[in-house]
C-alpha cells in the first residue's frame, strides 16, 4: 500500500472528480472511499479517466472502500461490497474495511434514527460476524485485503484474536495532538498497517497547521506545515489520508521529504491532545455533513 493516500470525504461531486483527477496527477496512488461519502461513481469516473487515457494501470493504483454501519449483517455484505464495485466501476478492490465497528439498524437508510433523534444501533450482530462476512470475500478473491476503522484498541484486540484473516489495515483518526500510541504500538507489533486519517487535523484553524512548533519547524526545514505533518506521519511509520481539493495543493502534499531527527523529536513531544471526530465512540460521522 503507498504510504501517501488520498482521501474522497468530499462533498461535492463535481469537486470530488476534479480533485481526484489532479490527485492522480500529482502522483497519489492509493485512493481510500467509502460507501458513506456517497461519492464512490465520481471517484471512480475520475479513476476510469485516469485509466482510459494510460495515466496508470490498474495494478498500480491501491483503491480501498468500506462497508456502511447499516450493513454489517453477514447477508448484507456482499451486497454491499458489490454495489461498491460497480459505483467505483473495477472488479476487485485491494482493500475493504468495515467503516466503523457500529451496527446500525440494517437497510438501505444509512443514519437511522427514532423520534427523538437517538441513533437506532442493531444488537443482533456481532463484529465478528461482520468480520467473517469480510473474510469470505478474501476467500472468492474479490478483495486483496480487509481491515477495520474507527476502532479502539480494546474493541481491535478480541476480532485479531478470533479472526482466520487478520485485519491488514487499522485506519484511524490520527496526527500530533492523537498520536494513538498505544494502538499503533499493537498494530506495528502484529504487522498491521496504521493508516491515520486527518493527519492535517482536518484542515481546522486554530490548530495543527498553524501550530507554532509544526510552523517553526516548516520555516526552518524550507517546507510547508501540511508537508511538515505529512512528513512525520510517514517518518513514524504510519500510511496516512489527506485530502487536498485543488491541483496545486495535491501537488504541495505530494511533494514530501524527510524531517531531520531532532523536528521529528520536538513534534513528537507536543503536548497538546486533541479528537476531532468522534465518529470512534458513535458510530456517527464527525466530518460528514448530515443529509
Ligand atoms: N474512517 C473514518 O471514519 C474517516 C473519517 C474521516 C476521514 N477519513 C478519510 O481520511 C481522509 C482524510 O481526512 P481529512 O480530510 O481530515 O484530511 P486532512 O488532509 O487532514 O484535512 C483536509 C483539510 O485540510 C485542508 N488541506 C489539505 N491540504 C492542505 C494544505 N497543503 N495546506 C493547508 N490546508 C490543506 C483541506 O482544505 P481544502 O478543502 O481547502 O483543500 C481540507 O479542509 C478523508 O478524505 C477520508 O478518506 C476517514
Amino acid at each position: 500500500m503507498p504510504a501517501l493516500g488520498f482521501g474522497t470525504l468530499i462533498p461535492d461531486k463535481a469537486v470530488t472528480i476534479t480533485a481526484t483527477t489532479a490527485a492522480l496527477e500529482a502522483g497519489f496512488r492509493h485512493f481510500d472511499c467509502a460507501e458513506r461519502y456517497g461519492n464512490e461513481r465520481e471517484v471512480g469516473n475520475a479513476l476510469q479517466a485516469g485509466l482510459a487515457a494510460g495515466a496508470v494501470a490498474r495494478k498500480d493504483i491501491f483503491v480501498t472502500t468500506k462497508l456502511w454501519n447499516s450493513n454489517h449483517r453477514p447477508d448484507r455484505v456482499e451486497p454491499a461490497f458489490r454495489a461498491s464495485l460497480q459505483r467505483l466501476g473495477l472488479d476487485y478492490l485491494d482493500l475493504y474495511l468495515i467503516h466503523t465497528p457500529f451496527a446500525f439498524q440494517p437497510g438501505d437508510n444509512q443514519d437511522p434514527r427514532d423520534q427523538d433523534g437517538n441513533v437506532l444501533y442493531d444488537h443482533d450482530v456481532t463484529l465478528l460476524d461482520t468480520w467473517k462476512a469480510m473474510e469470505s470475500l478474501v476467500d472468492q478473491g474479490k478483495c486483496r485485503a480487509i481491515g477495520l476503522s474507527d476502532i479502539t484498541l480494546n474493541e481491535l484486540k478480541p476480532v485479531y484474536e478470533s479472526a482466520r484473516i487478520k485485519p491488514a489495515v487499522v485506519q484511524v483518526e490520527s496526527h500530533p495532538y492523537l498520536p494513538e500510541t498505544e494502538l499503533f504500538g499493537f498494530c506495528k507489533e502484529k504487522g498491521i498497517v496504521f493508516l491515520a486519517f486527518a493527519p492535517l487535523g482536518h484542515g481546522m484553524k486554530p490548530g495543527l497547521l498553524e501550530d507554532p512548533v509544526i510552523s517553526a519547524i516548516a520555516a526552518r526545514v524550507g517546507k510547508t506545515p501540511a508537508q511538515v505533518l505529512l512528513a512525520w506521519a510517514v517518518q513514524r511509520g504510519t500510511a496516512l489520508l489527506t485530502t487536498p481539493k485543488s491541483a496545486a495543493r495535491a501537488k504541495e502534499n505530494f511533494d514530501i521529504s524527510p524531517l531531520p531527527q531532532d523536528a521529528l523529536g520536538e513534534i513528537n513531544r507536543i503536548q497538546t491532545r486533541q479528537r476531532l471526530n468522534p465518529v470512534v465512540t458513535t458510530g456517527v460521522p464527525g466530518f460528514i455533513p448530515a443529509k
